[in-house]
């Protein structure tokens, strides 16, 4: 979701306060800029800092000529390349569904047919060459566009509309005669999987107290998933769909004292956004205490079965989950990175307990059933934007993970792992959100995409990966685990790059680093990924009033960056008041499959896709290069 400030929350002439509250050397300072009037003509030293942070080359890897920032109501790719839609919201995929109606009168049964709304991650599982299964997440939706009345006095059927048009869409896809890409609208691979499908709860939380319910007495029987934000892929063929903003779905009309875990979870005891709670009870935390403790999890699903159950992988711990970037190690052992998207959370490992086996994919399905969570705390010297870090155990028993610190058991220790993590030491973060793992060495990146509070809220300093106050462009941290093992406890960081705006800002740390121009630049990084050739793809949810300390930016975009030269090109910008999110390939690589979520959110105009006076839908596009070759290269 857009959850970044307006340009007035920014305060960028606090800068020479920040470093003398950072307690940096006065030393470094004087060299910075030794006269008053040297302080405004020369750089300060956090802003060299950040400017040396990543100092680009020409790159190798990127062949394409770059897009300008456009304010168009328009997907736009560079020259050569071509972009078509291939879904969109509402669009039917079961074979019982009618087509899209745009009047939003249909009911919920039509919308439990369709595409889901506000698409997001998604994994392509190959078929063949010229057919594939793509499973894609549809991580909210927008009432004012979903419902004819905007969301005023929702039904029941209104409620359940909106379950039906979150969580899973599962649709095969296959190249027509031209070579282009298109969904089938009958497959017997098109599933959907909605606020209210039937899943299991797995692993060290499955049946505890905690998770129990009135309607569900075994602790393992959940219905639903929703908010699902971003993704994962694992190599015995499962897609991983992450549990973000869970919490925004429960509310109540009773007059309740929430406790401590449901503060830290974002829990409210009052009117929610969504009002799931007024026609179904599950929603009502009044009613159902526990049934929040039952999401924000990782959950597997099966995409080549349409009728397997998906799975709560529970021991991959509980929070605001971005994605899951998996890898398996030299040693066999899955390791999974994850983000917990709010300010000042933090960053996961789980490292799974067996071992992957290439030639046993049914037991590599139980891989994550079983394993060890870790979360990060970085280390720097002072001024430095790079250091060494370290994964921080979360194990009961170990690191305070104790019974007199409130933690029962290792299910305690999972489903409140915030808390957990507080107790250990983790290092609080610019809200992470995707991580993306390099195809051909070790290296690790984590979007961290804005954070307002940083500097200003108890917790959250300003310093080493989360360099600047009142955070509201995002830059990329980047590590390398010790020994070139994922499993390894420690690691080395860097920054990868520091976004910001230098035509604004020249000078500032709010300038950003030295691969940030006046041609490329953006604000608030968001999905990430490496193609095979070890591009890195950035997508950004951002700030798209062009106004301020984001003009020059204009609408949300993709980026295309080589993270041996830390060269950054822009590649794609999209339409009105839109985020870009959700980036997968072809296998052979020269198709790429990118979504648009929520044009026109908010109200602000935009008829994108079918242009002329239609609603606007998210939408997933296809980038083909017209030459037929490597996209990106
Ligand atoms: Fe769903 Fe953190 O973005
Ligand atoms: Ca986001
Ligand atoms: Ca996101």
């Amino acid at each position: 979701m857009s959850s970044t400030g307006t340009p007035k929350d920014m305060n960028p002439s606090s800068d020479f306060e920040q470093i003398i509250d950072r307690g940096l050397s006065r030393r470094g300072f004087l060299k910075g800029g030794a006269t008053a009037m040297g302080l405004f003509l020369a750089a300060t030293p956090l802003a060299q800092a950040v400017a040396a942070a990543s100092t680009p080359m020409k790159s190798k890897l990127l062949g394409f000529k770059a897009v300008s920032a456009s304010t168009a109501d328009r997907f736009i790719v560079p020259e050569g390349y071509e972009a078509r839609p291939l879904i969109s919201w509402g669009d039917p995929i079961l074979s019982n569904a009618p087509v899209f109606d745009q009047s939003g009168s249909q009911d919920s049964a039509a919308q439990a047919a369709q595409f889901g709304d506000n698409t997001d991650g998604m994994s392509l599982f190959p078929l063949g060459d010229n057919r594939a299964v793509l499973a894609v997440n549809n991580e909210y939706t927008n009432y004012d566009l979903l419902f004819a009345h905007k969301g005023d006095a929702l039904t029941a059927d209104d409620v359940k509309k909106a379950q039906a048009a979150h969580g899973v869409s599962v649709f095969e896809i296959s190249k027509d005669d031209n070579g282009q890409w298109k969904y089938e609208r009958v497959s017997d691979f098109n599933r959907r999987i909605t606020a209210y499908t039937e899943m299991e709860l797995t692993g060290p939380v499955a049946g505890h107290a905690r998770v129990k319910t009135a309607a569900d007495a075994s602790g393992k029987k959940v219905l639903g998933t929703f908010n699902n934000c971003a993704n994962g892929q694992t190599p015995w063929g499962t897609y991983l769909t992450c549990e973000e903003n869970f919490n925004n779905y429960f509310g109540t009309d009773a007059e309740i004292e929430r406790d401590a875990h449901q503060k830290r979870y974002g829990l409210k005891a009052e009117e929610t956004r969504y009002q799931w709670y007024k026609h179904d009870q599950r929603f009502d935390l009044a009613k159902n205490p526990q049934e929040p403790n039952r999401h924000g999890w990782v959950v597997e699903i099966d995409p080549m079965n349409p009728t397997s159950t998906p799975k709560k992988r529970t021991a991959l711990g509980r929070f605001k989950h971005e994605n899951a970037a998996l890898t398996v190690d030299n040693s066999g052992h899955v390791v999974v990175y994850l983000g917990d998207d709010e300010r000042g959370e933090h960053l996961y490992k789980f490292v799974s307990k067996n071992r992957f086996n290439p030639n046993d994919q049914i037991a590599n399905r139980d891989l994550l059933e079983e394993g060890t969570l870790y979360v990060a705390r970085f280390n720097a010297e002072d001024g430095e934007l790079k250091g060494q870090g370290e994964w921080l155990e979360l194990t009961h028993g170990k690191n305070g993970l104790t019974a007199e610190n409130g933690f029962a058991d290792q299910a305690e220790v999972l489903i409140f792992a915030r808390e957990a993590a507080t107790i250990v030491g983790a290092t609080t973060m610019d809200r992470p959100e995707w991580v993306a793992v390099h195809p051909n060495n070790k290296s690790v990146c984590c979007t961290l995409t804005n954070n307002k509070h940083r500097g200003k809220k108890e917790g959250q300093p300003v310093g080493g990966p989360n360099p600047r106050a009142a955070n509201h462009y995002g830059q990329i941290v980047r590590w390398w685990p010790n020994n070139e093992d994922h499993t390894s406890n420690s690691f080395k960081w860097d920054l990868f790059l520091v976004a910001g705006n230098p035509s604004v800002h020249n000078g500032s740390a709010y300038a950003g680093s030295g691969n940030i121009n006046t041609d490329n630049m953006f604000n608030s990084p968001d999905g990430i990924g490496f193609d095979r050739s070890g591009r890195l793809w950035i997508q950004t949810d951002g700030n798209y009033s062009n106004k301020g300390d984001f003009a020059g930016m204009g609408n949300n975009q993709m980026l295309c960056a080589d993270p041996e030269s830390g060269e950054i090109r822009r590649f794609a910008t999209g339409p009105v008041a839109c985020e870009i999110t959700g980036l997968t390939f072809s296998p052979d690589q020269r198709s790429m499959f990118v979504g648009v979520q929520h044009p026109g959110e908010k109200g602000k105009e935009s008829h994108f896709p079918a242009g002329g006076n239609s609603k606007p839908r998210s939408t997933i596009m296809v980038v083909t290069r017209k030459d037929g070759g490597i996209v990106g290269a």
